[in-house]
């Protein structure tokens, strides 16, 4: 996929720098250095403004899971552009992508979900989930049973209602974000939080939360619990085993819907289509889904709902008989053509199977890593894992935050030719799903290179006793 366009790095730098808001970014250090460049795509592979190859292990942002450079997704974009670039989403109008998307989807997801209704990513598609549980108590008489449960260390979004969902306090800092009726259990941290326990009394201490939960508040004012099968960017936290089904089934006895935010764990990260019932036995009555559903390639996000849930949201007896929801790029055609041609390419080269059968050599590979001092975790699934740096061992006890561990790994990483996932104490890896043995190899050996390169550089500057 060469363009054999002859870009002027140090102009798009300055013209970026000077005009463009980019999401999480640390502007005291971007108005310094202005962004990264990146040109092309191919394979788990992008090529930078300057012509340096790197292997993309974040897949851009846990997105690109069929990996950059797919011509059958370009072609389908560009045919379903020149026929019908856009379609009226609202009264009742369709396209063909979107009819056939909806279909197909409702045949990936788990149980009776067999209705999507579409936005543009992820953030959106939790969005519309929220509106849906308002909805539907609303519509049954229920309104009071609106509270919503969260987990600390979850990630759902930075539209206003999706953050107020999340439970990670420090990217709140700055905006107003609404806690109102949002109920914050403790997310499944066990390397932190398990004190001692294994993982049964563990998941047993989860559980009980979640029940007392419930019992103090009344299931009468909760309408949902709102999860990430795997929490991705609150540190790849894996809940012990029997977590969701347990809680899940309180849910059920409980009149609450469980909504599984799939924007990350979706399409093949965890070696299925969708992994909250597969894998996780949480019986969702809604997922959300977005990233990889068009692997990036556009932006399209999707909320799958309940049959039994739309069948209330179509009561033609309710106060309001049109759902007054919806946004103008939902089922976009152009969007839904390239989900149509990710899922084929996922379906023809069985890419979930692939993940099934590479992630252990990934974990092995990544837990070698246990071997250097600093490294006090490793953990994940599938293909999305996160190693959490520490400065002691035996007291787990953290780096400073202006060490910037994750940023110091993750910058030789780089200077090697590998783009990994900073975040404070943490390095992230949430690679192409395509990924080969071979990749794994230099993935894994390029991170054992660049954690002891920051040992050294941590010793000779009098940061860490080594
Ligand atoms: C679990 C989860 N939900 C929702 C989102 C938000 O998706 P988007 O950035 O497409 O709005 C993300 C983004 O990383 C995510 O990880």
């Amino acid at each position: 996929m060469k363009t054999n366009v002859v870009f002027d790095g140090g102009d798009l730098r300055e013209k970026d720098r000077r005009h463009t808001v980019h999401g999480w970014t640390d502007y005291s250090r971007f108005v310094q250095e202005g962004p990264e460049i990146l040109v092309e795509g191919d394979g788990v592979h992008v090529t930078d403004v300057n012509g340096h190859r790197l292997m993309d292990a974040m897949a851009g942002v846990w997105c690109v899971n069929v990996g950059y450079g797919r011509t059958e997704i370009v072609d389908a974009i560009a045919e379903q552009a020149r026929r019908l670039p856009f379609a009226n989403p609202f009264r009742a109008t369709s396209s063909p992508p979107a009819a056939e998307l909806s279909a197909r989807l409702s045949k990936l997801a788990p149980g009776d979900l067999d209705h999507v209704l579409y936005s543009s990513g992820g953030s959106t598609a939790n969005d519309a989930a929220l509106r849906i549980v308002q909805r539907y108590f609303n519509t049954l008489g229920k309104p009071d049973k609106k509270g919503i449960v969260s987990r600390r260390n979850a990630y759902h979004g930075t539209t206003s209602a999706s953050a107020s969902l999340g439970g990670i306090d420090a990217i709140k800092a700055g905006f107003d974000v609404s806690r109102h009726g949002v109920h914050y259990l403790s997310g499944p941290y066990a390397y932190r939080e398990a004190a001692g326990d294994g993982p049964e009394a563990y998941c047993d201490r989860l559980v009980e939360e979640f029940a007392e939960l419930v019992e103090r508040v009344g299931a009468e004012r909760i309408g949902c619990f709102f999860a990430e099968p795997v929490m991705g960017m609150g540190g790849v936290l894996v809940p012990p085993p029997g977590y969701f089904r347990r809680i899940c089934e309180i849910c059920k006895a409980n009149e609450i819907l469980i909504v599984a935010d799939e924007v990350v764990t979706g399409f093949g990260r965890l070696g299925e289509y969708m992994a909250s019932d597969a894998v996780f036995e949480m019986s969702p009555d809604v997922i959300s889904c977005a990233k990889g559903l068009t692997s990036g390639y556009l932006p399209l996000g999707a909320t799958i709902i309940s049959s039994r849930i739309m069948e209330v949201l179509r009561d033609p007896v309710a106060e309001s008989g049109t759902f007054t929801h919806g946004f103008t790029y939902a089922e976009h055609p152009v969007c839904c053509a390239a989900a149509l041609a990710n899922i084929d390419i996922m379906e023809r080269e069985g890419i979930c199977g692939h993940v099934r059968e590479m992630s252990g050599y990934f974990k092995a590979r990544l837990e070698s890593l246990l071997d250097f001092d600093i490294v006090g975790d490793v953990r994940g699934a599938g293909f999305m894992f996160a190693i959490e740096s520490v400065a002691d061992r035996e007291t787990r006890a953290l780096f400073p935050p202006e060490v910037d561990i994750g940023q110091r790994i993750a910058g030789h990483a780089r200077h090697s030719g590998l783009i990994v996932r900073p975040g404070g104490h943490l390095n992230i890896f949430s690679p192409p799903l395509t990924m080969t043995r071979a990749d794994v190899d230099f993935l894994t050996d390029t991170l054992s290179t660049s954690i002891r390169r920051t040992m050294d550089d941590l010793v000779r500057e009098g940061l860490w006793r080594g």
